[in-house]
């Protein structure tokens, strides 16, 4: 049995989710490990997905299981340097949120389906098209991954709304 470790998930608004983040060089046994603690911290949450910078380490990480059948077995992914090659004309809009953002959703329309290449924990390259939810899962965490939130895609005004909230949350949380 790995030991898995629960990461702190930051809150915006924190310099550290507006980082373009670094691609990895080689899948050695501390990104497995990273891997294995951010899927930890996904299903702890709960969430369907989860970015290297969100638990504040600026590498090309991202876990998710957008299975959300909870008869179905659990489906986790965890992708390396993922890369979207391909996107539909075709958009679809989903009401999302963000584990950095709690409590906050909004609509966002993307690309119905897309393709993504992306190294798995083996180091092998993969590729796969994605649609429904998965889709729109592997493309908000690939933005993490460019200091991208979905609230960016927002107008000022309501982006400026969720992040005052944000702020009175992060206060309250601190005094306890
Ligand atoms: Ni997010």
């Amino acid at each position: 049995m790995p030991i898995m470790t629960l990461r702190p998930i930051l809150i915006h608004p924190d310099p550290r989710l507006k980082k373009v983040a670094d691609p990895i060089a080689e899948v050695s046994a501390e990104i497995r490990k990273q891997a294995d603690d951010m899927l930890e911290t996904m299903y702890d949450a709960p969430g369907i997905g989860l970015a290297a910078p969100q638990i504040g380490v600026l590498n090309r990480l991202i876990v998710m299981d957008a299975q959300r059948d909870p008869e179905a077995k659990p489906a986790p992914m965890v992708l390396i340097n993922p890369e979207v090659i391909w996107e539909s004309d075709e958009k679809n809009v989903y009401e999302e949120g963000c584990l950095s953002i709690p409590e906050q959703y909004a609509e966002v329309a993307r690309p119905k389906l897309v393709r993504v290449r992306w190294l798995d924990v083996d180091g092998k390259t993969v590729e796969e098209q994605f649609d429904g939810l998965w889709a729109t899962c592997v493309q908000h965490e690939i933005d993490h991954l460019n200091g991208t939130l979905f609230i960016d895609y927002l107008k000022p005004l309501k982006r400026q709304m969720i992040t005052r909230k944000m702020q009175k949350y992060k206060r309250e949380r601190a005094r306890g």
